[in-house]
């Protein structure tokens, strides 16, 4: 199914990429406010800069690690490259079809079982029955949710969850992967073998794009890394590189609580 791309060949060009959230807030107004709006809306627009103008490459063959605090745009852009969001500027060109985690975890009814979310994404990503069929019990089996595959997914822990999302995701084997913080929810055990799975993944010339916390696993999985911080691209480079100057930054910025691994 796989048709192996080549080492250097582009997979996501990402070109001066802007995103704007615009959000009308309800806004509580004092007494004396309340008086100086009367009859004028008191709803307000909230409007966040997520990305501005983000310029990235991402090569088949590379395993890219997206790092940055807490609010720096990172899952923005994984949702503007997944098709999700359109962008409010620049563009984003995909090479190839991507299967991402994100999609895939919101696109699960939370009413249906985990049988019946697995058989209806793959349906919906164009998969045949039988290809389905086939794929059913390595994706049952790497989730091992046991028993729990039959039970409705709102019954499901977060961990559960994106057991399941990560299974999908690593078995039907996209040619390009984004794996947006779903390894933190898994115990270690799983998370050992999820990074097995990736570092698996890596082989066939994929392109996968980690999303993460963890500064250890980023050091350790990804030959590329790209830090974002307030929606723009504050560097780009060897994985050593740029988390040195990531975690240089947050000790500075005495925020260091987002250093340690998840
Ligand atoms: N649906 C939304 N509507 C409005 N604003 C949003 C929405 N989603 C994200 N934002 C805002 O956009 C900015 C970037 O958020 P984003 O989720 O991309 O950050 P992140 O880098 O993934 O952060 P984290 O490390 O916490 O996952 C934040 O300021 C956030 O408040
Ligand atoms: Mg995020």
């Amino acid at each position: 199914m796989f048709d192996p791309h080549k080492a250097g060949e582009i997979a996501v060009s990402v070109q001066n990429l802007g995103l704007i959230y615009k959000t009308t807030i309800d806004k509580k107004l004092s007494l004396t406010n309340r008086v100086k709006h009367l009859g004028r809306g008191t709803k307000q627009t909230r409007i966040v800069n997520a990305l501005d103008g983000v310029n990235l490459d991402i090569d088949y063959g590379n395993v890219l690690g997206v790092v940055g605090a807490n609010g720096a745009g990172k899952s923005t852009m994984m949702r503007v490259i997944s098709g999700i969001l359109p962008p409010t500027s620049g563009r984003v060109e995909v090479y190839g079809k991507v299967s991402t985690l994100l999609a895939l975890g919101v696109g699960f009814n939370k009413q249906l079982t985990g049988r019946e979310n697995v058989i209806l994404g793959g349906l919906a990503s164009g998969l045949s029955r039988d290809e389905i069929e086939s794929h059913f019990e390595e994706i049952a089996d790497f989730a091992e949710l046991g028993e729990a595959i039959d039970a409705p997914m709102r019954t499901y822990s977060s961990g559960m969850y994106a057991r399941l999302g990560f299974s999908v995701a690593v078995t039907v084997k996209p040619d390009i992967l984004i794996v947006d913080e779903a390894l933190s929810t898994g115990d270690a055990r799983f998370k050992e073998k999820s990074l097995a799975k990736l570092k698996e993944l890596r082989g066939d010339n994929r392109a996968l794009i980690l999303v993460s916390h963890a500064l250890g696993t980023i050091r350790d999985v990804c030959n590329d890394v790209a830090w974002l911080h307030k929606g723009k691209l504050i560097q780009r480079g060897m994985p050593n590189d740029v988390v040195d100057a990531y975690q240089e930054f947050l000790a500075v910025g005495k925020s260091a609580v987002v250093n340690e691994d998840v």
